[in-house]
């Protein structure tokens, strides 16, 4: 559930007609609602109820301030992977203990940053890094405490390129390999091992594969404990999906339910839970608003030209993703079958085929809806476009929360050498 609606036959963020945004700050732009978000958490912190946990919000979903401000007030922590998403988790004001650093390559500097500031576990992902680790944290005369992220060979059914638990993918610690590298983690100087983490893919549709990989971090966890490695925590990872497209009947299972089964695979352990959903809490809460440039009629298509590109919202060229698209003024005429495609020089610039949208003509808005997550934060100056603002409504008001750079600022880093100039 979310809140852009139809009032009046206009489409609204909460309680503000979208073309009153448009007007204020120019096409294209992203719009998040507060309410959307504040519920999201809500109904996530809801199905975890009865649990000792953390919702730690993977900022790599929307990276703006804030947006993590508003999670981060509600309750939140963090999960970061890199030193630019640790620092904005600090200045989003996350408390640090309640910060998760993530990923498969951090260097000895964020891993130094990290130590510093006293993040609250770093999931380690490789021996090397491990031995890393050890080293800067002895160092530092400090004792961080870390999770291996197994990796439980299980395939999510989900888009290849956003799957992560197979081991064949680079992420995590095959998890027959993991009692071994336990065991030399419990001895390592500088290092708590207390900590198990694990994260399979992205828009999981289904809960069987959580469950098997729920079920084998459990063994784990009884068989490190048999060892003498005294597992406190576990991180279990983002990854559970959100209805993007209305026409398919493959529906998420609902966090409700994703609870229930948490609780039957790990919840008699004892342990402090971590939870790092990125998608779930801030995709529904976004959409991305655009202008249509020109309608063309060819002889076998009809293209309707937008001012967005793959460049705002890669979703669509990268993953086939599918974003439903509205029109900001409801069902106007009668609905025609389009191609909804954006200005950038590239075939594969293009947001749907064949779509039924009403009668749009040049300077209509439409909205390109569930790009909370993974829109702005993965977007480009692909072609010297400028980023496009992001917008924030909270009720009755809005906010530009980042504007658009002008071209100064866009190459603002850039300059001609000596022989050049
Ligand atoms: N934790 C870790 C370690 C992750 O790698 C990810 C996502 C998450 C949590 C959050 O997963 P979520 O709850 O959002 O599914 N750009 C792709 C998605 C890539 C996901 C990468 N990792 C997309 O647009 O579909």
């Amino acid at each position: 559930m979310h809140h852009f609606v139809y009032r009046g036959g206009i489409l609204h963020a909460e309680d503000v007609p979208i073309p009153q945004i448009a007007e204020a700050v120019g096409t294209p732009f992203y719009c998040y609602s507060t309410a959307t978000l504040t519920r999201h958490y809500k109904v996530f912190s809801d199905a975890l109820n009865g649990l000792d946990a953390t919702i730690c919000f993977a900022v790599k979903a929307n990276a703006n301030l804030a947006v993590i401000r508003t999670l981060v007030s509600l309750g939140a922590g963090c999960d970061v992977v890199s030193g630019g998403e640790l620092r904005l988790a600090l200045k989003a004001g996350v408390a640090p203990e309640k910060i998760v650093f993530s990923g498969v390559g951090k260097t000895a500097d964020e891993l130094q940053f990290a130590i510093d500031n006293n993040v609250g576990q770093i999931n380690v992902e490789s021996e090397p890094e491990l031995e890393l680790l050890s080293k800067l944290a002895t160092a530092a005369n400090k004792r961080v405490r870390i999770a291996l992220r197994v990796n439980p060979d299980v395939n999510t059914g989900g888009h290849d390129k956003i799957t992560t638990g197979r081991k064949e993918d680079k992420f995590g610690i095959e998890w027959t390999l993991a009692p071994k590298l336990y065991r030399k983690a419990h001895k390592l100087p500088g290092i708590e091992a207390s900590a198990v983490a694990v994260h399979i893919g992205s828009q999981i549709t289904d809960l069987a594969p959580f469950e098997t990989a729920f079920t084998r971090v459990r063994d784990l966890v009884l068989m490190l404990r048999n060892d003498g490695i005294a597992i406190s925590h576990l991180d279990l990872g983002g990854g559970l999906g959100v209805p993007y497209d209305h026409s398919s009947n493959v529906l998420p299972p609902s966090p409700a339910a994703y609870g229930e089964m948490v609780k039957r695979t790990v919840g008699g352990l004892g342990c402090k839970l971590a939870f790092e959903p990125g998608r779930l809490l801030v995709g529904n809460a976004g959409v991305l608003v655009s202008r249509v440039i020109f309608i063309k009629e060819g002889t076998t298509k009809r293209f309707t030209i937008v001012d967005a590109g793959m460049n705002d919202l890669i979703r669509p060229a990268m993953y086939d993703a599918v974003h439903e698209i509205l029109p900001i003024v409801e069902g106007r005429g009668d609905a025609l079958a389009t191609d909804v495609v954006g200005p950038v020089c590239e075939t594969s610039d293009r947001f749907a085929q064949g779509v039924d949208l009403p009668n749009l003509k040049a300077d209509d808005l439409v909205a390109f809806m569930t790009a909370g997550a993974y829109g702005a934060a993965m977007s480009s100056t692909y072609n010297a476009r400028a980023l496009v603002p992001e917008v924030l409504v909270n009720g009755a008001e809005f906010a530009v929360v980042r504007r658009r750079p002008s071209f100064e600022e866009m190459t603002a880093l850039e300059q001609l050498p000596v022989w050049l100039d």
